[in-house]
């Protein structure tokens, strides 16, 4: 295909679906957010009866997976399964843990990659995950690594929770999103790695905006 895409990729919490939704609208392309697939399938599981560890009964699951992304006037992206409202659901620590235990089964990941593909449509694609550069679309011409020290992300995530009024330990949001790491950089299929030909920026130190602006400047370059 020519359509072009743009992957966004690097752990949680780096700022990767900030960016990638400003890309998107900046630049009037389709947006894909694989981890929501992720975490529908584990929120699937919950709904089904299916345990995360029952690894052919979850790639099942995610092989008619049912799932649909309408944007809400507000902007809002509402995630339904079979008709039914998750979006807050997935977006827990819980439905973060489903999502990481289940992306690390291979035919889960095998049954989605069809369906990520198919998010790329003209005029462009902005691709938010994981493995977009490695896997899902290692011709794009343009891919980002997005990173952030553990810490630094935790913080983020901190200040996220206690805005919406979620009371929750700092020590605990670290510990989740250092074993969320692991899981993710140490599993065997499509592990969490920077593409060889990704461009890697760190936003420990960046505010978002200036993260932006240094990502729209490669994007301008590229043409
Ligand atoms: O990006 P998000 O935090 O929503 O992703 C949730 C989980 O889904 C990740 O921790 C990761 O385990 C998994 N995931 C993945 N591959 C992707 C996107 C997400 O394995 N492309």
């Amino acid at each position: 295909t020519e359509i072009p895409v743009i992957t966004v990729d690097g752990p949680s919490g780096a700022g990767k679906g900030t960016i990638s939704h400003m890309l998107a609208d900046n630049l009037g392309w389709h947006f894909l957010d694989s981890g929501a697939l992720y975490r529908v399938t584990g929120q699937a599981c919950l709904i089904e009866g299916v345990s995360w560890d029952d690894a052919p009964a979850v790639a099942e699951i995610a092989r008619h997976l049912a799932v649909s992304f309408t944007r809400a006037d507000s902007g809002e992206v509402l995630v339904a399964y079979k008709g039914q409202d998750v979006s807050r659901a997935i977006r827990t620590e819980e439905g973060g843990r489903g999502a990481s235990t289940v992306a690390a089964i291979p035919a889960v990941r095998d049954a989605l990659l069809a369906r990520q593909q198919d998010f790329r449509q003209a005029p462009g694609l902005v691709a938010d995950g994981r493995d977009m550069g490695t896997v899902v679309f290692p011709d794009a011409p343009l891919k980002f690594y997005l990173t952030a020290s553990a810490e630094e992300r935790a913080q983020r995530r901190y200040k996220q929770l206690i805005a919406k009024g979620e009371g929750v330990s700092l020590a605990r949001l670290l510990e989740d999103i250092e074993e969320r790491d692991a899981r993710d950089s140490q599993r065997s299929v499509s592990p969490l790695l920077p593409a060889e030909d990704a461009i890697i920026v760190d936003s420990t130190a960046t505010p978002i905006g200036d993260v932006f602006a240094q990502v729209m400047l490669k994007v301008s370059e590229k043409g």
